[in-house]
């Protein structure tokens, strides 16, 4: 473990770390010197159970190399789990500075075939999975600010391009990340207060989620620089963990191999405002005018 130790002494938990890109985090965390709480319940790729345990084996790893890690297999879309998930943090390693919001799965299909149950299961895990973990962590830290300790919280959540651009086959999860990125803005802005910075990511990475998507556009090499390994994500999420992003908060970065970039969202656009209410048939014109000043929007993944 040579990185430099810029998260010494802090406590992160990393949702759905037992594998993909949450086990890099993980790791990334404990060679940055932070104790790490490495959550996941095992589940396939569609949140099935499988019965495997790959938390205790990234737990394992991390002991291995030097670091400190437990190991927690509650489902993070549960209420109590959840709940359990931040009080092992507190009981394990004496609080919580980091929470890294990384655990889901998919369940793909066209709009036209997608079932209630896969609607629901997607949303859950993702949209539920980020706010009940935020929502117990915010109110620890709530807790040590209102006691007259210091905090110096770090929340990094994990939205996609699927959320933010839109992506065929994927409208469950696509309004799951974009549920995402809004719920960022707004705990960001709630958890200011309370010495908490909030962050997303939109990641892009050869796990099991995307291997069939990047096995062929982006092939591990022989030799040099593997730009879709999952270990690239990590970086910039260890740094948003570390004391050193103090100050940024609300922000979602895209991340893939050795880029970093800047997301810019919603923003009020062009206008057009004559004080009075307008008749329908009016319309046309205008909207056409203002398509003709906006941006024109990003493509939407597959279309
Ligand atoms: N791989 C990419 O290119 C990519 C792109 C955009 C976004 N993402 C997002 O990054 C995150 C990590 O994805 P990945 O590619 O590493 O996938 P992955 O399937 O390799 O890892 C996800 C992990 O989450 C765990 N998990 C699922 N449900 C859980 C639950 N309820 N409680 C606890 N753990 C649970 C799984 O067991 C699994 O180990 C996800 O949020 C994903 O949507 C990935």
């Amino acid at each position: 473990m040579d990185t430099e130790q810029i998260c010494a002494g802090r406590t992160v938990i990393v949702t759905g770390a037992g594998r993909g890109i949450g086990r890099a985090h993980a790791l990334a965390f404990a060679a940055a010197g932070a104790s790490v709480v490495v959550n996941d319940l095992g589940s396939a790729l569609d949140g099935a159970a499988t019965g495997e345990t790959p938390a205790e084996q990234v737990v394992a790893e991390i002991v291995a190399l030097g670091g400190s890690a437990v190991a927690n297999g509650d489902d993070i879309a549960d209420w109590d789990g959840a709940r359990r998930l931040v009080r092992q943090a507190v009981d394990a390693f004496g609080g919580l500075d980091v929470l890294v919001n990384n655990a889901g799965f998919v369940r793909d299909r066209m709009l036209v075939n997608l079932g209630e149950d896969e609607w629901d299961a997607v949303i859950r895990v993702h949209l539920k999975g980020h706010f009940v973990t935020m929502r117990h962590a915010i109110e620890y830290w709530r807790g040590e600010a209102k006691a007259g300790r210091p905090v110096d919280g770090r929340i990094i959540n994990t939205s996609s391009g699927a959320g933010l651009q839109g992506s065929v086959g994927q409208g469950n999860y696509g309004a799951a990340k974009a549920g995402i990125a809004g719920l960022t803005l707004t705990a960001a802005a709630e958890f200011a207060r309370y010495g908490v910075t909030v962050n997303a990511i939109a990641p892009a990475a050869r796990t099991r989620m995307t291997e069939g998507v990047f096995a062929e556009t982006m092939a591990k090499p022989d030799d040099g620089f593997d730009a879709m390994a999952p270990e690239n994500v990590s970086p910039l999420v260890v740094w948003l963990g570390s004391p050193q992003s103090a100050g940024v908060t609300g922000r979602m970065f895209e991340v893939e191999g050795g880029k970093v970039a800047l997301a810019e969202g919603w923003r009020h656009g062009v206008a057009v405002d004559r004080g009075a209410r307008w008749a329908p048939e009016e319309l046309g014109p205008v909207v056409a005018g203002l398509i003709a000043k906006a941006m024109l929007p990003e493509a939407v993944y597959g279309a």
